[in-house]
């Protein structure tokens, strides 16, 4: 009877057996080793005095009047959210709309770099500083982000990474606010994880997963804009 009683209850336990356990460990082992390269590959510099950053710097004005500013010249930017800022070179734009912003970079050196920039006040805009471990905000409170916002960034987080971020996204925005991330579509073509062999470093991530992913989480798309011949996405997303 108590073997009849046991396999019942089998029944119903959840269906984790050693597949989807291996499936799971695949996944962690394979997002910290893209976070890990997409690190370290951008804290190195180009020559003693040269970064990557500086030779990135001046086609923001372009991208920004191209791009972003069309985009986001609607929204509420009060209390931002910027998602690997490298050196600074959108917080710059952004500061002339925003009262707060929060920046998260995994590296150290990004992140010095961008409190050398701006210090802890600029103009009329306040800075908030923040090293993460590359998928998670845990150090930015629910409810508390007016907009969220990366460019030239997530294009290289694998779609693992990308999920992770969407989670939080939900749990850091407040209702009524908005967000504006430039990810990687190069997925379409190519779903392996080996980001870099991959043209301008693109990851495995598209824009179907992206709306997959807002769908999971409760976030709705406003609007999907796919540039750069098809290898990257803009999505524009609310919660609301
Ligand atoms: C190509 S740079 C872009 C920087 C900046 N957005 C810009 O447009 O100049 C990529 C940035 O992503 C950061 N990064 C890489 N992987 C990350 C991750 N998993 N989470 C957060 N930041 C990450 C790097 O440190 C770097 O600052």
């Amino acid at each position: 009877m108590q073997r009849f009683i046991k396999s019942l209850q089998n029944l119903f336990l959840p269906k984790i057996n050693g597949n989807t356990l291996a499936i799971t460990e695949d996944n962690e082992n394979q997002m910290q080793k893209q976070i890990q390269e997409c690190r370290d590959t951008h804290d190195v510099l180009l020559s003693p005095s040269v970064t990557y950053f500086d030779l990135a710097e001046p086609a923001m004005e372009s991208q920004w009047d191209e791009y972003i500013y069309p985009n986001i010249k609607n929204f509420d930017l009060s209390i931002c959210l910027e998602l690997a800022p490298g050196h600074g070179r959108n917080t710059n734009k952004l500061k002339q709309y925003a009262k707060e912003i929060h920046l998260v970079d995994v590296n150290q050196s990004c992140i010095d770099a961008c409190k050398e920039r701006f210090g802890d006040k600029n103009e009329n805009c306040n800075f908030f500083y923040y090293v993460n471990d590359g998928h998670t905000l845990k150090e930015i409170g629910d409810n508390m982000i007016q907009f969220v916002y990366s460019w030239d960034a997530v294009v290289h987080f694998d779609k693992l990474v990308v999920k992770d971020y969407v989670k939080e996204f939900f749990r850091i925005m407040r209702l009524g606010s908005y967000g504006f991330i430039h990810h990687s579509n190069y997925g379409k073509i190519n779903s392996s994880s080996e980001w870099m062999k991959n043209p301008g470093w693109r990851s495995n991530m598209t824009a179907e997963l992206f709306v997959e992913y807002c769908d999971e989480f409760g976030l709705q798309i406003l609007k999907q804009q796919i540039i750069n011949n098809d290898l990257d996405c803009i999505s524009i997303f609310s919660k609301s």
